[in-house]
């Protein structure tokens, strides 16, 4: 079963050069932050190239329950007629996220510091993952969650009616967990501080400028030091959200596999928190280059241009790296099945949190196409077999998890023989363009059930 839906068995097979340009939707992350904030402030938030993707669609939807005005106008056009810092109404319904991880946890903090109750629920991937996490901190600003065994959805969060500020070391490396903290700091007195050791995505502490809050970024010892003020009143925004470079990864990855490809992906941001994939690639000696690099909304932004790349090389990739590509193993690995020699990927214990448990899932499937996979718990290698000797051929779970879809589905572009995936479905959640962009560059692509 798909999240929305029956499932939709798909395959793809070997091709012909891929050419032209991949023009990928906009950037997942951006998009959950520009509907909450957006509902956070008192005033409309206008905002264009808005992903729509399940799980941001599931977002919107979440925040008209919480009392926003969420109007689609077409085209990617959004506006979001805010209720203000404290200003969240309770739903009268349960809130489902979907398959949204950032959708559920980004708002459990944005309303858990509001005298409200809300009940969340997801779809089975969403309701098996780690929300203790998030209702840890939240906690010590006096919010409380009931939730299954193991701190799992379905859960009922109840807001603090008389939040207290909090200084919370962030003990994973979780851009969500810093993120539920900050929203719910909004809302509380004083100054909310959270620290993380290692770096990851800072949407939300820019975006959170942009929208007029106080807050500082520190580097130190200890790592990154965020302060907040709470209880501004944060101003409506024009937000362009930018193309997302984890859902550019996949025409890239794509390009470099498939023989005689030349593919243009248009206006990708590389904010070094999220550009990880690129440097590693790079690394390996594939053929891709920035073009027309310039600065847009405050982001260094490029065009990417790949090129079929026969001799690339395994790599080593550095864990303090993780973080700035931690969705995009999943493609990478597919990458190192090409690479002469071994990649070896470690300090990623969260891939084993992710929508999927991605290690597990890419290495059942990768083995099953010919591959060869070590695993622990906090890393794996991929043995590459050099351009033109990857197998193929075999049928993969995607586990409710749209990279392993598309991951196992970027295969079979350049492996031997088709490759197939059980279930397409859940690309939608955040990559509904996928099949037709794909196709247009020359991907054959099919639904097995059509
Ligand atoms: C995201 C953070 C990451 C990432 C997810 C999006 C975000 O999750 O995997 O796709 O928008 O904050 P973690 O915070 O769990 O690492």
């Amino acid at each position: 079963m798909s999240s929305h839906g029956a499932s939709i068995p798909m395959t793809s097979r070997p091709c012909g050069p891929l050419k032209g340009e991949a023009r990928v939707p906009g950037d997942k992350s951006i998009s959950h932050r520009s509907l909450i904030l957006g509902a956070l402030c008192v005033g409309e938030t206008e905002i264009t190239g808005l992903l729509e993707g399940q799980d941001v669609l599931d977002t919107a939807k979440a925040m008209r329950a919480f009392g926003a005005e969420v109007t689609d106008h077409g085209g990617g056009n959004w506006s979001v007629h805010g209720v203000g810092v404290g200003g969240f109404a309770e739903p009268e319904q349960v809130i489902d996220c979907g398959n949204s991880g950032t959708g559920v946890r980004l708002i459990m903090g944005a309303m858990a510091t509001s005298p409200i109750a809300a009940t969340f629920t997801g779809d089975a991937s969403l309701n098996g993952r780690p929300m203790a996490r998030v209702t840890d901190p939240l906690a010590l600003f006096g919010t409380q969650a009931f939730g299954r065994a193991g701190g799992r959805l379905p859960m009922t969060i109840l807001g603090a009616a008389d939040p207290v500020p909090v200084t919370y070391t962030v003990p994973v490396p979780s851009a969500q967990v810093k993120s539920a903290v900050l929203l719910a700091g909004l809302n509380a007195p004083g100054k909310t501080v959270v620290i993380e050791a290692e770096a990851t995505r800072d949407h939300t502490e820019r975006m959170l400028k942009g929208f007029g809050a106080e807050i500082t970024v520190e580097e130190t010892d200890e790592g990154r030091v965020i302060t907040l003020t709470g209880q501004p009143e944060l101003k409506p925004q024009k937000i362009d959200v930018p193309r997302d470079p984890s859902s550019a990864a996949f025409p890239v990855c794509a390009a470099l596999i498939v023989p005689g490809s030349d593919v243009l992906v248009p206006g990708i941001g590389l904010n070094p928190t999220r550009a990880g994939l690129y440097n590693t690639l790079r690394e390996m000696g594939a053929d891709l280059t920035y073009e027309n690099e310039r600065t847009e909304g405050g982001e260094p932004v490029a065009d990417l241009r790949a090129r079929f790349s026969p001799e690339m090389k395994g790599i080593e990739v550095p864990p303090e790296r993780a973080a700035s590509m931690i969705d995009e193993y999943p493609v990478l690995s597919v990458v190192a099945a090409f690479a002469q020699g071994e990649t070896v990927m470690r300090g990623v214990k969260e891939l084993r949190v992710k929508e999927s448990d991605r290690i597990d899932a890419m290495a059942v499937g990768l083995r099953a196409n010919g591959i060869t996979v070590d695993e622990g718990p906090d890393w794996w290698t991929v043995t590459g077999l050099g351009h033109g000797n990857v197998p193929g051929g075999a049928t993969s779970a995607s586990h409710l998890d749209h990279r392993i879809a598309m991951s196992f589905l970027i295969l079979g572009m350049a492996a031997q023989k088709p490759v197939s995936v059980d279930d397409g479905g859940p690309i939608a959640t955040s990559f509904p363009i996928f099949e037709p962009l794909m196709s247009e560059l020359g991907a054959h692509l099919v639904r097995d059930n059509a």
